[in-house]
């Protein structure tokens, strides 16, 4: 599963198994999740916080007050950032320290300040882990709605046999992906948008490009990841923040974005053809700025590959494929014609030329056409909301 954008908060108390935590570390990291980890002091003897510190990039936190170093609320702030919290390895001691809402160190502190699910990896000897007051601490936290994932059977590192051993980490992984899984009808969905105008150098300090503010295909964006799906927004040069929960791709000309598309193509649910690429570029891009001489100026163009159309041998019959198209006149029939020209199954068009519609406003009102002849009116209201109205419309129809 792909955690891009997902914040994890590792937390390793002291146990042997902390080594199988970095490989867990790692596995995370590779998926794209925001890793941090804390340890208790406990953890730090099996497996230093500079191995951690090199899989995540992130500080390692341990002591709730380091010498020589503000902190403030810190706890507070690690609780409140994570989507996710997971313990790995758990000991005896330290399940038994957050069943009883004991807040000895920075790790149990940030367990009692956070409101996000939490997963713990139980690890300990069997003998420890059937005894009835460490059962009975599961238990409790259980109730409390905390997650567990089962310890294995096994041989321990003591030398005895039984239930005890920390869960693989491909097993935690798979848990967390799990316990990420978002909810809504676009949920396990893999959504690309495209968004903003690109842009073709002319020489290395000038562009050609268009004036695409990028704000209808990042709401377009924001809505599918609220909707549950998990997107990646393929970007033009666009002024916005990049939306929380979705994978940014930066891109400038037609040709690059063109590329990242179809790096991802195969792997998506839905294409969002929302950017504005360029559809021609200057044939020869000079190395050096262009320098005045006074005279007229000729500079000759050639076309970009058209995106969508490149798509149509590529696509299969479970992708959904929505376009748009600006127009300044016969929107309607132009469209209709981009629609079946580009294989799209839905395309939405909007009159550059009505107010608050189109290029670089906050606001717009579309049409919305359906390559099975259905139609709907979305009328002017804020780009977020034509998004949500545009989603709700194809969901509905399919
Ligand atoms: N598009 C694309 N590749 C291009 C140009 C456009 O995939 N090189 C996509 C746009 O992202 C949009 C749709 O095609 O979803 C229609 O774009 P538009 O600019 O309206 O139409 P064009 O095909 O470029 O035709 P024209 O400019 O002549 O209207």
């Amino acid at each position: 599963m792909n955690l891009t954008n997902r914040r994890i908060l590792i937390g390793v108390t002291g146990g042997i198994a902390a080594y199988k935590t970095a490989y867990l570390t790692r596995l995370l990291v590779k998926a794209g999740a925001d890793v941090r980890v804390v340890m208790t002091e406990a953890g730090t003897k099996f497996v230093t916080p500079l191995t951690f510190e090199s899989l995540t990039d992130n500080d390692v936190a341990v002591d709730m007050f380091p010498p020589g170093k503000f902190v403030g609320t810190r706890h507070i702030s690690y609780a409140e950032w994570a989507d996710l919290i997971v313990i790995a390895p758990a000991t005896a001691d330290f399940i038994a320290q957050i069943a009883n809402g004991f807040c000895q160190n920075l790790l149990s502190t940030i367990v009692c300040a956070a409101s996000k699910q939490i997963l713990i990896a139980p690890a300990m000897n069997d003998g420890m882990y059937s005894s009835p007051a460490v059962q009975k601490n599961i238990a409790t936290l259980r109730e409390q709605d905390y997650k567990f994932i089962d310890v294995g059977i096994g041989e321990m590192a003591c030398n005895s046999f039984g239930p005890g051993r920390m869960a693989e980490p491909d097993e935690i992984f798979e848990r967390i992906s799990e316990l990420l899984q978002k909810d809504g009808p676009l949920a396990g969905k893999n959504i690309i948008v495209t968004a903003g105008p690109c842009r073709e150098a002319i020489d290395p300090v000038r562009f050609i490009s268009n004036r695409s503010s990028g704000k209808m295909g990042y709401a377009i964006a924001i809505e599918a990841e609220k909707l549950g799906a998990s997107v990646t927004l393929i970007s033009g040069s666009v002024a916005l923040p990049a939306p929380d929960g979705v994978e940014v791709i930066n891109v400038e000309t037609t040709q690059e974005m063109a590329e990242a598309v179809y790096d991802r193509f195969d792997n998506s649910d839905y294409l969002v053809m929302a950017a504005a690429p360029a559809d021609y570029k200057p044939t020869i891009s000079f190395d050096q700025k262009i320098k005045k001489c006074g005279n007229k100026m000729m500079v000759e163009f050639s076309p970009t590959p058209d995106i969508l159309k490149s798509l149509i041998p590529k696509r299969n019959d479970k992708q959904t494929i929505i376009g748009f198209a600006l127009e300044t006149e016969n929107v309607i029939e132009n469209a209709n014609k981009k629609l079946i020209d580009k294989k799209l199954d839905y395309i939405v068009v909007n009159d550059a030329t009505e107010k608050g519609a189109g290029f670089d406003t906050d606001t717009n009102r579309v049409t919305v056409l359906a390559i099975n002849g259905d139609s709907i009116d979305i009328d002017l209201a804020d780009k977020d909301v034509i998004a949500r109205k545009i989603w709700e419309y194809v969901l509905g129809d399919e």
